[in-house]
């Protein structure tokens, strides 16, 4: 009923502007309609620093009962990150990190270790001085720097290769414009690109290439989220991807720990897996069937408020009646 008490969840992302982001948004809407007794408010800092900084101020002074921050970049949001938790808010941190120990949970996958396994994979397919170029996520996010260091502890033993850096943002257009500088004709044996968006910009602009008709060149990504990198991996436009889950149903499952008053690990990982086409294949079946479940659920949930409705209404009629 109205009476009983709503907890509110603050949701701080750093943006709303890509799949893999609206995806988090989906689970973690999915998950809290779970529950009667929460309220999300959500907000979009828009790739902004200082917008998302202004924004976590807000929800803190709003005494929201849980924080959640997606953050943009980690230093300029650790300061009030620090803020919330000191003002008595649990705060769970997810994806990119914060540079303190003082919030309450971090949730995400182990960036290190899907660089170190792509590295691993890139290992099968690297000739003697190979030269790759790793499309960088954003230098300052705390994904584009474990990737990189994970991928380049999995291949310290080859000290053949040669890097060509290239910062993408994490963006498909960013990745587009950077691409165009990139001379493929100067021999590129592999792209190691930081997620899925900016791996589908450079085969792309390979494929666009007169100069390297014919040529194969190996790509693989990051993310195999549905939307966007999974039907990539899955029709061969990227050779492979890694599994990056967005956890927005976790978040949501640890913040209904703390409102519970449980207590939880301070690190909840996310596993993830390595995507070949016929994986992507499978898993874009399977997300089919999961949504066309969800739908169901959806239905039938409308279904019994209408039932419910039509109940109440039948319930007060009645009640007029007898007091006529
Ligand atoms: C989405 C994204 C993903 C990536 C993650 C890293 O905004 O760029 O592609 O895995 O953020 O934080």
């Amino acid at each position: 009923t109205d009476k009983e008490k709503k907890y509110v969840i603050g949701i701080s992302q750093c943006m709303l502007d890509d799949a893999w982001r609206q995806e988090m948004i989906r689970e973690v809407e999915i998950e809290a309609s779970n529950y009667d007794n929460i309220q999300l408010v959500i907000k979009d800092a828009d790739s902004n620093n200082d917008r998302q900084i202004k924004q976590i101020r807000e929800l803190i002074a709003q005494k929201v009962d849980i924080l959640i921050i997606s953050p943009f970049q980690s230093d300029p949001i650790t300061g009030v990150a620090e803020e919330a938790y000191r003002a008595g808010i649990p705060t769970i941190i997810t994806d990119r990190k914060v540079n303190t120990d003082q919030y309450t949970t971090f949730v995400g996958a182990d960036n290190y270790e899907l660089g170190f396994t792509a590295g691993r994979y890139a290992a099968r397919y690297l000739p003697p001085h190979a030269t790759i170029l790793e499309i960088w996520g954003m230098m300052a996010s705390s994904p584009a720097q474990e990737r990189h260091k994970g991928f380049q502890a999995a291949l310290k033993d080859r000290t053949d290769l040669a890097f060509r850096p290239i910062e993408g943002d994490w963006r498909y257009d960013v990745a587009v414009k950077c691409l165009k500088d990139i001379d493929f004709s100067q021999p590129v044996d592999f792209v190691y690109s930081h997620n899925d968006m900016m791996a589908i910009a450079a085969r792309e602009r390979f494929l666009a290439l007169d100069s390297v008709r014919g040529r194969e060149l190996h790509i693989i990504g990051m993310d195999a989220v549905a939307h966007a990198g999974l039907e990539a991996v899955a029709d061969g436009r990227i050779n492979a991807s890694f599994l990056y889950p967005t956890g927005g149903e976790q978040v949501i499952r640890t913040a209904m720990q703390l409102i519970r008053g449980e207590q939880v690990d301070k690190y909840i990982p996310l596993l993830s897996g390595q995507v070949d086409q016929a994986a992507a294949q499978t898993l874009l079946l399977q997300s089919e069937r999961l949504s066309n479940y969800q739908q169901r659920i959806e239905t039938q949930r409308n279904r019994m408020l209408e039932l419910l409705n039509r109940f109440y209404f039948l319930q007060d009629s009645l009640g007029i009646i007898m007091l006529l």
